[in-house]
C-alpha cells in the first residue's frame, strides 16, 4: 500500500495511465475503486469472511487428500496390500465429502453476498442519477449510462464477489500446499518455489495492459449501447430519412473498436496462460528429475514423490488462477471506474447545510440580476435578468427560441443555480431552502415532460400516487384529458406504451398538464402548454389557467397570442436579456401590440 506520492498524483488518468498497474491491485485506480466500493461491501463483510473460511476449509481438505494419496500409494499400492487400502480410503472419502460440503456452502454464501452487493451498487447509482443535473445527462448518451447498470456491474462482481474470495482462497491455497510440500521434502519444495517469482513477474506485466484494454472495451460497449438506444428511440426517423446504412456504419465503427480491445484482452490472457503452463512444465520436469535422484538415495518414497507432484499441481494451479484473477481485476477496475464516475459526480445543486423547509408559500417570486452560463457553453443563457411574479397573477413569458425561457423554469426548480444574482420565493433565496420543500411548492410542466410506461390514470397520478381519485379526475378534466380518454379502448386504464407512443403530441401534453395540475402547488409553471392544441382544445385550457391564477402564481411560457392576450403581466426575453415587451415581429404580422402589464 505504500505507494509513492508521485504515483498517487497520477490518479486522474484513466486509459493512458494503464501502464503503472501493479499485480494484486496496487495501482492508484484500483485503490480508488476499492476505496469507493468499500462502504458498499462492508455490510457483507461477515458473509464474505464466512465464505472465505468455508472455501479455505475446502482447500485444507484438498491438501489432506493429496497427502492421503501419497500414503495410500506407499502402503497399499506399492506394497500390493489391499487390506491396507480400506482405512485410508475411507478417511480420504470422508475428508473429500467434508471438503466438498464446505466448498459448496462457501460458494452459496459468496453468491448471496455478491448478489446483495450488486443490488446495492445499482441502487447507489440510481440514487446518484436522481441528484444529477440535466447537464450531466446532456453530456452522456443514455445507452452508455445503461451499460454501467449492466455489464459494468457484472464486471465488478468478478472483482468483489468472486474475485475477493478467490484471491483469499487462492492465496491460502498457495500457502497450504507450499507448507505441505516443504514438510514433505524441503529441497524439492525450494526448487518448485523458484517458479513463483517468475509467475509474479508474468502477472505483473499482464495487469497493467489488461486494465488499459478493458477500459477501451467498456467505453466501446457504452458507445454501442448508445447507438442501439438512439436507433430504438428514433426508429421511424432513421427509416424515413434513409439513415439505416449510416447507422449501421456507426455501429460497425464502434464494434470494430470493441472487437480490437476485446481481442487484445483475450490475447493477453491466452499468452499469459500458455507462458504460465510452460513455466509449470519446466519446473515439474525439474522436480521429477531431482525427485528420482532423491528416491535413488532413499530420502523419498514413490508415494512421497507422487504426493509432491500432486501438491505442485495444486500450487501451480492457483498461481495460474492468480493470472486469470488479474485479468478479471483489470476489467473490474475499468468497470468500477465507470461506475465511480457516476457515484462521485458532484451534484450541481444540493441542500445548503443550513437549508430550511419553506413554510406556507404565498408565491411571490423575484429574479434579481440572474445570470446563468451552462457548463461548456460559450455565452450566458441568462444575462442579468430581473422580474417578479406575483400570486393571483398570470404571467406570460415569451421570446424567440433559445432566448432562455426554459432556462427560467429550470432555475425555478433548482435543476441549476444562477451563476450570479439570486431568485427569491416569498423573500427566501432558493439556495437557502430545502430542495424538497421548494419542489413541492413549484410545479413545472416542462416542454418535453416525459410519460412513463403505465396507464393513462397512472400517468396523471404519477407525482401523487395516493391522490384522491376525485382529484385525479378533476385534474384530467381541467387539462382536457377527458375528451380523448373516452375514445381510448380502456378509458383511463389504457396502457400508454413506452413514452406514451399511442397518444398524439397534443394529447401527451394534456396528460403532463393534468399531472402538473394535480400537484396543486402555489406556483405553477407551464412551458408551451398550448403547443399542438387547436382553438377548440386551447380555449378550455385558457379558461382553466385563468381560474387557477385566481389563487396562485402562474407562469406560462408561450408563443401563443391567445394566451398572451389573457395575461396580467408579460415578460419578454431576447437572447438571455429582458427585451422591450411585444415587438410586432415577435407576434407575427397581424400587428398586435402588447405593452407592459396588460389585462384582457
Ligand atoms: N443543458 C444545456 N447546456 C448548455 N447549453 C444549454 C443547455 N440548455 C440550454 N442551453 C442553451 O441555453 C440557451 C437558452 O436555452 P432555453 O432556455 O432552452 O431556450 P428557450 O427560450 O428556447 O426555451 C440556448 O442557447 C441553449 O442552446
Ligand atoms: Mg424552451
Amino acid at each position: 500500500m505504500g505507494m509513492p506520492a508521485r504515483h498517487a498524483a497520477r490518479d486522474g488518468s484513466t486509459v493512458a495511465g494503464g501502464g503503472s498497474t501493479v499485480a494484486g491491485g496496487g495501482s492508484a485506480a484500483t485503490r480508488r475503486v476499492v476505496r469507493r466500493l468499500r462502504p458498499l461491501v462492508r455490510p457483507e463483510r461477515g458473509v464474505l469472511l464466512g465464505a472465505a473460511a468455508l472455501l479455505l476449509a475446502g482447500t485444507a481438505a484438498e491438501t489432506v487428500t493429496v497427502w492421503l494419496f501419497g500414503r495410500l500409494t506407499d502402503r497399499a499400492l506399492v506394497q500390493g496390500s489391499p487390506r491396507e487400502f480400506c482405512a485410508p480410503a475411507a478417511v480420504w472419502l470422508a475428508v473429500a465429502i467434508a471438503g466438498g460440503m464446505c466448498g459448496y456452502a462457501g460458494h452459496l454464501l459468496e453468491a448471496r453476498a455478491s448478489g446483495r452487493l450488486l443490488g446495492r451498487l445499482r441502487e447507489a447509482m440510481l440514487a446518484r442519477l436522481h441528484v444529477l443535473s440535466p447537464t450531466f445527462f446532456a453530456q452522456r448518451p443514455a445507452g452508455d449510462l445503461l451499460t454501467r447498470f449492466g455489464s459494468d456491474v457484472d464486471a465488478v462482481d468478478e472483482l468483489v464477489g468472486t474475485g475477493l474470495v478467490q484471491a483469499v482462497t487462492t492465496g491460502c491455497g498457495v500457502v497450504c500446499f507450499t507448507t505441505a510440500a516443504f514438510v514433505l521434502c524441503w529441497e524439492l519444495a525450494l526448487l518448485a518455489c523458484a517458479a513463483a517469482p517468475l509467475h509474479w513477474l508474468l502477472t505483473r506485466r499482464l495487469a497493467g495492459r489488461v486494465r488499459a484494454v478493458s477500459h477501451a472495451e467498456r467505453a466501446a460497449e457504452g458507445r454501442i449501447a448508445a447507438v442501439a438506444e438512439e436507433n430504438i428511440a428514433a426508429s421511424a426517423l432513421v427509416q424515413t430519412h434513409g439513415m439505416a446504412a449510416h447507422e449501421l456504419r456507426r455501429l460497425r465503427h464502434h464494434g470494430a473498436a470493441w472487437r480490437d480491445a476485446r481481442f487484445a484482452a483475450h490475447r493477453l490472457a491466452a499468452a499469459n496462460a500458455v507462458l504460465a503452463s510452460l513455466l509449470e512444465t519446466v519446473f515439474v520436469l525439474a522436480v521429477l528429475g531431482v525427485g528420482s535422484w532423491e528416491i535413488a538415495t532413499g530420502r523419498l518414497t514413490v508415494g512421497g514423490l507422487l504426493s509432491f507432484a500432486g501438491f505442485l499441481g495444486y500450487l501451480y494451479g492457483p498461481l495460474q488462477e492468480l493470472g486469470e484473477l488479474v485479468v478479471a481485476v483489470g476489467s473490474a477496475v475499468a468497470a468500477g471506474e465507470r461506475i465511480a464516475e457516476v457515484l462521485d459526480h458532484p451534484a450541481e445543486v444540493a441542500d445548503a447545510p443550513d437549508a430550511r423547509p419553506l413554510g406556507r408559500v404565498r408565491g411571490h417570486l423575484r429574479f434579481e440580476h440572474v445570470h446563468l452560463t451552462y457548463p461548456d457553453a460559450l455565452g450566458p443563457a441568462l444575462d442579468g435578468v430581473s422580474f417578479a411574479l406575483r400570486p393571483s397573477e398570470l404571467t406570460v413569458l415569451t421570446g424567440g427560441s433559445g432566448a432562455g425561457k426554459s432556462t427560467v423554469t429550470r432555475l425555478l426548480t433548482r435543476l441549476h443555480d444562477p451563476s450570479a444574482g439570486r431568485i427569491l420565493l416569498d423573500g427566501h433565496d432558493l439556495r437557502r431552502v430545502t430542495l424538497a420543500s421548494l419542489r413541492r411548492a413549484v410545479t413545472v410542466v416542462a416542454q418535453d415532460s416525459p410519460l412513463v410506461d403505465g396507464t393513462l390514470w397512472e400517468n396523471i397520478a404519477w407525482g401523487e400516487p395516493d391522490a384522491d381519485p376525485a382529484r385525479v379526475a378533476a385534474a384530467a378534466r381541467a387539462a382536457g384529458v377527458d375528451g380523448f380518454a373516452a375514445r381510448l379502448p380502456d378509458g383511463y386504464d389504457t396502457p400508454l406504451g413506452q413514452s406514451g407512443r399511442r397518444l398524439s403530441g397534443g394529447q401527451r401534453r394534456r396528460v403532463t398538464l393534468a399531472r402538473g395540475l394535480l400537484r396543486d402547488s402555489p406556483v405553477l409553471v407551464l412551458d408551451e402548454p398550448t403547443a399542438g392544441l387547436d382553438d377548440t382544445a386551447a380555449e378550455p385550457l385558457l379558461r382553466t389557467l385563468r381560474r387557477l391564477a385566481a389563487d396562485r402564481t402562474v407562469l406560462v411560457i408561450t408563443h401563443d397570442l391567445r394566451l398572451a392576450a389573457r395575461a396580467d403581466h408579460l415578460v419578454v426575453l431576447d437572447r438571455g436579456r429582458l427585451a422591450r415587451p411585444a415587438s410586432e415581429s415577435l407576434f407575427g404580422p397581424d400587428g398586435l401590440t402588447i405593452t407592459g402589464n396588460v389585462r384582457p
